[in-house]
């Protein structure tokens, strides 16, 4: 025999039903936020042709380079596993002609992503993510709007206190502002590169603008002296920014300017910001990330400008957060009731009487294989049930089953065809788990 066993590949893992939990309740927080500003959801597939990946990101970002998975099918295409949301939605607004569609257009997703990273804590191969985009328009008060609901969302997670959103714009691609930067960026770095550690000097001609939010300490003393970014914005740029800063001050939020702050995708311009953990120094694990990225449309294809902005925050980091901070989250998992049966003609009246408690929104396990009226009931304490049915040969004869109150050890024996009635009373109406089709649930 081959007692092999497996194990989850290295990076990713279960999202067991205790897990769940948490992942449901942000779920739903992101759609009631969602819906509340207009936002309508959308998935793109899990895969793409690679070159959406690759000319949307930046050929030279570490995504890119080092992190995709990238694959060919059975025709030698390559396809890559998304390892982020933004270029698959915009190649969607493309593809869809959403231009034709009330704007801007603003669409949300829950999906998993894949990266193939060096694992540690809070970073995966296979990550969900939330995240939201607004395309079409271009405006400071969009960019305050999306933060607004950014934070919102943290709020109603219960993590606003932890967390601090820094901000900075990284201009756009006119001559004068973002290139000029970058240029004089390059030049004060070179003679440098003895004080930089391996990953910056390969930056250096590659994605200069990541030297600066290098964790390397060394790397970290020179990016302190390096030219800022915000003496070189063009009056465009810089008009957008200041107006965004004036409007975030309208919505009273606060927030931390962080000139080093340039996110690891080559497809922003103007706003960028992210959220992280107050007291997280080193800043390794952002909760939320995003920005504008007014390019991006016409790099993938678009022959009109179409800009855009959006985040997204990753779930798994956003659990580890909560449960740290110990907050809970409301389970409907909770059973109500256990069925107990012994003998053969007990499980025939128990197989239905099980239906009608579920139809009716009660919330029922039962143990419907063999096993001693004892056993039965040490499994319902595992289920950690309020209310135990049990049915024997001696309540078949008489037409009744035992109610036990699994927290007092009371019980109390009642007439078959009025368990049902009982049992919701016990647990009262609110409680029920009832279903009205039509219904939305989230
Ligand atoms: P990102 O900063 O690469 O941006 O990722 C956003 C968030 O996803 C991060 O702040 C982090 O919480 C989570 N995340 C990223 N990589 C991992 C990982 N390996 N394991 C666990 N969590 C991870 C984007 O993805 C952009 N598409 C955001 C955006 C949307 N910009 C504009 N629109």
């Amino acid at each position: 025999m081959n007692t092999e066993t497996f194990q989850t590949p290295k990076g990713v893992h279960d999202i067991l039903p205790q897990e769940h939990e948490f992942y449901t309740f942000i779920k739903k927080v992101v759609r009631h936020r969602a819906r509340q500003s207009g936002y309508r959801r959308i998935s793109t597939p899990i895969f793409e042709f690679t070159e959406v990946f690759k000319r949307s990101i930046g050929n030279d970002t570490d995504i890119v380079t080092k992190e995709m998975y990238t694959f060919e099918d059975r025709k030698g295409r390559s396809l890559t596993l998304k390892p982020e949301g933004t270029a698959g939605v915009v190649r969607s607004y493309i593809q869809h002609n959403m231009a034709t569609w009330p704007q801007p257009v603003e669409l949300y997703y829950i999906e998993p992503h894949f990266r193939y990273e060096r694992p540690q804590k809070g970073r995966f191969r296979q990550f969900w993510q939330y995240g939201f985009e607004v395309i079409g328009e271009s405006d400071p008060a969009i960019d305050a709007q999306l933060i607004y609901v950014s934070l919102k969302i943290l709020e109603d997670l219960g993590l606003a206190q932890k967390c601090e959103l820094h901000l900075n714009s990284i201009g756009c691609m006119a001559k004068n502002c973002r290139p000029k930067f970058v240029e004089d960026l390059k030049n004060y770095y070179i003679g440098k590169e003895r004080s930089m550690c391996a990953e910056c000097q390969s930056r250096l001609h590659k994605n200069p603008m990541r030297l600066l939010d290098c964790k390397e300490e060394d790397c970290k003393i020179l990016a302190e002296l390096a030219p800022k970014l915000s003496d070189y914005l063009c009056k465009e740029c810089k008009e957008f920014h200041e107006q965004l800063i004036d409007l975030l001050g309208e919505m009273n939020i606060t927030y931390t300017p962080n000139a080093k702050l340039v996110r690891g995708l080559d497809y922003y311009t103007k706003t960028v910001f992210e959220f992280v953990e107050k007291g997280d120094d080193r800043a390794m694990n952002s909760l939320f990330g995003g920005g504008r990225y007014d390019g991006l449309a016409e790099i993938l294809g678009a022959t009109e400008p179409v800009p855009g902005i959006g985040f997204a925050a990753g779930i798994e980091r956003i659990v580890d957060l909560m449960k740290r901070e110990g907050v809970t989250v409301p389970s409907k998992d909770a059973l109500h009731v256990f069925v107990a049966q012994l003998g053969y003609e007990a499980k025939k009246k128990c197989i239905p009487l099980l239906a009608q408690l579920r139809e009716a929104g009660v919330k029922a396990v039962g143990a419907l294989g063999k096993g001693a009226i004892k056993h039965q009931l040490r499994l319902a304490d595992r289920f950690e049930v309020p209310y135990t049915i049990l049915v024997g040969i001696t309540e078949v004869r008489e037409g009744t089953a035992i109610i036990r109150d699994m927290k007092r050890g009371s019980q109390k024996v009642v007439k078959f065809d009025d368990v049902l009635e009982e049992i919701k009373k016990l647990i009262g109406e609110e409680e029920l788990d009832t279903y009205t089709p039509g219904e939305v649930l989230y």
